[in-house]
């Protein structure tokens, strides 16, 4: 009767025992809120560059803008120094500015100078032929860009180098 209703006080070993499953809770615990800090932290400023390289236009134009850039133009062209062409950064804004010649805008006429050069040359376009008359050599055609590939290229000359133009 006495032994049924006695619940024994918990021995000094069982105490021990609970005190060294707490401790491991709560090193657990410290660890596993270090980990998941660290692991954040780490990914966290990656993510940031990559946005903060990004320009406010939509990515995906930016990014197809710099890869046709790339593999097209840089071999001549620096969007900010001059090189066997002339710097890009602009050269839409002085496109449109230089204005309409036989129904066509000059962006038009830009779009038509980067397919084939040639072509507002022969048209009379006056800036086309200030342009071609500048430089020792020509520039390359590229008849297979598309109008929207080509405004690509200037939107991400312009957008990305705009900033740090003196
Ligand atoms: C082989 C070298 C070469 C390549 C490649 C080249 N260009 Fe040119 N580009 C020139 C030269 C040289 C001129 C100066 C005009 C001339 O002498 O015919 C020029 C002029 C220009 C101009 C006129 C600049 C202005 O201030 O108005 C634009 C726009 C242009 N290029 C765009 C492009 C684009 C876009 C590409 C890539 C799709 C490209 N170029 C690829 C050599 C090149």
């Amino acid at each position: 009767m006495e032994t049924e209703n006695q619940t024994p006080p918990p021995s000094n070993a069982k105490m021990f025992g609970i005190i060294i499953i707490v401790l491991i809770v709560i090193l657990v615990i410290i660890f596993g809120v270090d980990f998941g800090g660290d692991s954040t932290n780490t990914k966290a400023p990656a993510a940031g560059t990559e946005q903060a390289d990004a320009p406010t236009v939509a990515g995906n134009k930016w990014k197809e803008g710099k890869d046709l850039f790339k593999s097209n133009c840089a071999a001549c062209h620096n969007p900010k120094a001059d090189g066997t062409g002339p710097a890009l950064l602009g050269a839409k804004a002085r496109w449109a500015a230089a204005g309409e010649h036989q129904g066509k805008t000059g962006e038009q006429w830009l779009h038509a100078w980067v397919k084939n050069y040639n072509e507002p040359v022969e048209a009379g376009y006056k800036y086309a032929i200030d342009m071609a008359n500048s430089r020792p050599s020509a520039m390359n055609s590229f008849p297979y860009l598309k109008d929207e590939e080509i405004d690509q290229i200037f939107t991400y000359i312009d957008s990305s180098f705009a900033a740090v133009k003196q």
